[in-house]
């Protein structure tokens, strides 16, 4: 997968003939910046920007590292928030090209698909200090009427702009989120790797990174419970990582809630046809983030909100790629699990379920599974998704469920 990043905020400028440009500096790079997009066709592939005019697209060739542009806009830019676009468009100009190219992991239109796309907000013609992604969270039932529009079904996660690849969306991460948004209405796909079995639902997050996984599960977990026939009046999701990583996760987070709020309002109103003054009122889906370093989370050693519930599900994506940091994240697994299991008594989760994604990039992560095994856990793999990619190997993404029953030996 490649995407497209900023290097500097886009910003608006005026040239000698007086016409009004976007002026945007960008690569096209892998999610750990290795290596640039490479089209091996002769052709170059168009990256275009929404609002600037879309007849002379930039050409982006194969050896290209950066791409320095002035983009003309088809009118001023207007004052008020706008959001600019920038996108790539495959080589086959009938294929419409999509501003949220990612969402579906079948790759219809191959090179659209697989350079994913940026956008940027613009208020008082300034660039924010931020770029998003954009993730279309599946449509509710009702979406015919045009009640909602798409920002209602959309999360919008922020990344840095610049060089450095932290605070980044991670392949795994993104592939996994677009697998789950996918398939949350499928009963037999939940019921496998998100099994819903009762009302109240508590999932962490471990190293979530910007927040796609967490956010993501927070969007569809209403949908995933109604799938397997349960509805749910509590769900917590709880994203954790590193402090450095909390600022940006954090402004996700509230990037996200209104966007949830709006889905647990739109289901409870699908939901309730007879409502009962007595019964309990489901509430919005609860996104917090607390900082949580496995090598505190091998220790037991957690902050309250970890402490506070036992977990049915922890989340992570493209975490186990650092061999150094496997046997941190494996007693951190053991730890929750172990934790979850002390809130038996009180008839809530006992056994923590942990789904895993990951791209494998070399074969030492395999040692993840030893150290898996020696702690109890087993893993099965529930999902492959293929990633091909424009002009290199291809790659994939897997994702596993695992599952430890016995509690207490470390
Ligand atoms: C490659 S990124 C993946 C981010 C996110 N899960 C995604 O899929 O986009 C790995 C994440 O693990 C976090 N991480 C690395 N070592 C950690 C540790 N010892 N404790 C907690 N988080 C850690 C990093 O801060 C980073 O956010």
């Amino acid at each position: 997968m490649h995407y497209i990043r900023l290097l500097r905020p886009v910003s608006v400028e005026t040239t000698n003939r007086r016409e009004e440009v976007l002026s945007v500096l960008l690569t096209i790079t892998t999610d750990l910046g290795d290596s640039f997009f490479g089209p091996d066709e002769p052709s170059p592939s168009a990256v275009l920007a929404y609002p600037a005019d879309q007849k002379s697209p930039l050409q982006w060739r194969a050896g290209m590292r950066v791409l320095k542009a002035q983009l003309r806009l088809r009118e001023p830019l207007p004052r008020e928030k706008t959001t600019v676009c920038i996108f790539a468009r495959g080589s086959d100009r009938s294929k419409t090209p999509s501003v949220r190219p990612y969402w579906r992991h079948g790759y219809e239109d191959e090179q659209a698909e697989l350079v994913v796309s940026v956008s940027v907000d613009m208020a008082n013609r300034t660039c924010a200090p931020v770029s998003l992604r954009t993730l279309p969270l599946p449509r509710q039932a009702d979406d015919g009427d045009g009640a909602s529009n798409e920002d209602e079904h959309s999360l919008e996660l922020g990344e840095d702009i610049g060089e450095s690849i932290a605070r980044h969306i991670w392949d795994a991460g993104l592939v996994t989120a677009s697998f789950l948004g996918d398939s949350c209405r499928s009963a037999a796909v939940m019921a496998d790797i998100l099994p819903v079995r009762r009302d109240r639902i508590n999932i962490l997050e471990l190293g979530c990174g910007v927040g796609i996984l967490g956010t993501t599960v927070a969007g569809i977990i209403q949908d995933a419970a109604a799938a397997q026939g349960q509805s749910l009046l509590e769900a917590q999701v709880l994203l954790t990582d590193v402090d450095e990583a909390e600022e940006r996760a954090r402004a996700n987070i509230a990037r996200a809630e209104e966007v949830l709020e709006w889905r647990q309002t739109h289901v409870s109103e699908e939901g309730n046809g007879e409502e009962d003054e007595s019964e309990e009122k489901p509430r919005p889906v609860r996104l917090e983030y607390e900082n949580l370093d496995w090598d505190d989370g091998r220790q037991g050693a957690f902050g309250p909100l970890v402490v506070a519930r036992a977990w049915d599900f922890v989340v992570l994506s493209d975490c186990t790629y650092n061999v150094d940091s496997l046997p941190a994240l494996v007693g951190t697994l053991s730890a929750l699990h172990k934790h979850s299991h002390s809130f038996q008594d009180d008839d809530v989760a006992a056994d923590t379920r942990v789904i895993l994604a990951t791209k494998p990039r070399h074969a030492s992560e395999e040692a993840l599974f030893g150290l898996l095994g020696e702690q109890g856990w087993a893993h099965r793999v529930v999902k492959r998704v293929p990633l091909p990619r424009v002009g290199a190997e291809d790659e994939g993404v897997e994702v596993y469920v695992l599952e430890r029953k016995e509690s207490g030996q470390e």
